[in-house]
């Protein structure tokens, strides 16, 4: 009777035990822990990514471990390389820094991890995937709502602005360490290149802006205002905490003047709407989100995602001492002003109509939408 139960017992463990080393999918060996480390989750968009692709990774079976680096590389490589330690086999990633990360993402590799880079590159071809959204386009829309703004909409048609009597431009850009910024700066320059040509516009400061954060741009602003006696026409501002603190510095001077950003944040629509910021770039993380989820499971699965396509990594840094090819994709992005606010953001249901138009006399509000669509 023993040696039965013993045979049967054996017999069945044999065959688990074959089947697990064979052919069984990853998924079916228990829950397999995928990492999600953030930069920093200052910027308001990260916390909801966070949560957007926490709830797709565990509506799909995986566990989940998230961590966010306060701004520091070295904390970021840490926090990758324990992910690593506790078994994670992918991880998304948004760098603080694209060089320093680079490190990190490499260890993980050797040891077979999948590493999506989230937004921002990372200056390694060890990455499985970038997915982002369109760099260039972002600082197109930037450049191009301040410009009409200023009522200049084409070379031969700049309205009040001449050679004599040029636009005083400001452009606060972001953190150097993110591979982001300089393409953002690439795209705004692709617009405003003709009429910095003609000498139509004057770009009288330039500054990158640590950490993307607020008030350092508000006193870098600060400090530009006083070196310039005031005399700034314009700010491109490459996102809404840059924006917005370029905003209060200006204001504190009653000085009013269009001002870009990017994100479309909750407090960078409402200063649209009260018509302090002129121009914001929507990029629908509530798409670019699952398709990051959809990759690693793609990847852990041994598929590829017939939408990624191969690039340089020396074209996608700029940096021409870097080798290897990167897949990537590129997700597509709107430009957001007074005019298509509504539309664009609250009836998308991207944010919420009472933050957008918090503080708006209720009068000047639009009516509230019945229904928003979701992307
Ligand atoms: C992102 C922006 C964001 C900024 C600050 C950039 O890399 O593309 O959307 O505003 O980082 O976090």
């Amino acid at each position: 009777m023993f040696g039965k139960f013993a045979r049967l017992v054996a017999a069945v463990m044999s065959a688990v035990f074959a089947f697990s080393l064979s052919t069984t999918p990853i998924q079916a060996q228990g829950k397999v822990l995928v990492g999600l480390s953030f930069s920093d989750f200052e910027t308001p968009r990260w916390p909801q990514e966070n949560v957007i692709m926490t709830d797709a990774l565990k509506a799909m079976g995986y566990d989940v471990v998230s961590q966010q680096a306060g701004h520091d590389p070295k904390t970021q490589n840490d926090q990758i390389a324990n992910m690593v330690t506790q078994g994670a086999k992918a991880i998304i990633i948004v760098a603080q820094d694209a060089d320093a990360a680079a490190t990190a993402v490499e260890d993980a590799a050797k040891e077979g991890v999948v590493v999506i880079a989230y937004d921002r590159l990372i200056a390694t071809p060890k990455i499985a995937a970038y997915i982002t959204f369109g760099l260039t386009q972002v600082g197109n829309g930037q450049a191009d709502g301040v410009l009409k703004a200023l009522g200049i909409t084409a070379i031969d048609s700049t309205g009040k602005w001449t050679k004599d009597n040029p636009v005083n431009l400001v452009k606060l850009e972001g953190d150097p360490g993110d591979n982001n910024a300089k393409f953002f700066e690439a795209g705004q320059d692709e617009i405003l290149k003709p009429y910095v040509d003609a000498g139509i516009v004057k770009v009288v400061a330039r500054q990158n802006i640590a950490n993307w954060d607020e008030t350092n741009a508000v006193t870098a602003m600060e400090n530009i205002l006083t070196s310039q006696n005031n005399k700034v026409d314009a700010v491109i501002a490459a996102n809404d905490n840059l924006g917005l603190g370029a905003l209060q510095a200006l204001t504190a001077q009653k000085l009013s003047v269009p001002v870009s950003g990017q994100d479309a944040t909750a407090p960078g629509c409402n200063s649209i709407a009260k018509g302090q910021l002129t121009v914001t770039i929507l990029k629908d993380y509530r798409v670019m989100a699952p398709q990051a989820v959809e990759l690693v499971d793609e990847f852990l699965n041994g598929k590829t995602d017939p939408d990624l396509k191969s690039y340089k990594l020396a074209d996608l840094t700029g940096n021409a001492s870097l080798t290897g090819d990167v897949m990537a994709k590129y997700l597509p992005v709107t430009e957001v002003t007074k005019d298509n606010l509504y539309e664009a953001v609250v009836v998308s249901g991207f944010q919420s109509y009472d933050d957008v138009y918090q503080d708006i006399p209720e009068a000047e509000k639009p009516a509230r939408p019945e229904a928003t669509k979701a992307p």
